[in-house]
């Protein structure tokens, strides 16, 4: 009787675990994928970007209506560093990352199509 009843407990026991395991790797399956297309829609994005030919005077006014509060209205930095050198010190795709990511606060993440980007982009290396 007690035996009967122990490897019954047993058993629920092993189907529990079975579960908390299967659980576990489901949600481990999920958060890869969620982070493999993260990845692939950052890439597509910065890829689009550094297709296409911006435009200084484009960059220019967006420059002025998003990032002179902080960088200031010549670029040479406020709250946010000085930009006027900044192309040689990150390469596009980090400074794409940079805008478009909000990984180092106060600076915020800024959602723009790829053309702004591109037009921003321009801007910096033109300064
Ligand atoms: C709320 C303030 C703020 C705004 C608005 C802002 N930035 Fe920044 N930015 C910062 C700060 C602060 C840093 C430094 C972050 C750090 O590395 O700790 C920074 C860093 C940067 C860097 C990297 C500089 C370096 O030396 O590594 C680039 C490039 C940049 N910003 C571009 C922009 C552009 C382009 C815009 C407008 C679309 C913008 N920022 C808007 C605050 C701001």
């Amino acid at each position: 009787m007690t035996t009967s009843s122990s490897s019954a407990a047993e058993k629920i026991l092993k189907i529990k675990i079975w579960k908390q395991c299967f659980i576990g790797f489901l949600i481990l399956l999920i958060c890869c994928s969620l982070f493999y297309l993260y990845h692939e829609e950052n890439n597509t994005y910065i890829l689009k970007t550094l297709e296409l030919n911006g435009s200084v005077k484009e960059g220019d006014i967006l420059f002025k209506m998003n990032c002179v509060g902080c960088h200031g209205i010549t670029a040479r930095g406020l709250v946010g560093p000085d930009l006027h050198s900044i192309t040689e010190r990150l390469n596009d795709t980090e400074i794409i990352k940079q805008v478009v990511q909000g990984n180092t606060p106060p600076m915020p993440s800024f959602e723009i199509d790829p053309q702004k980007m591109s037009n921003l982009l321009v801007y910096l290396h033109s300064l």
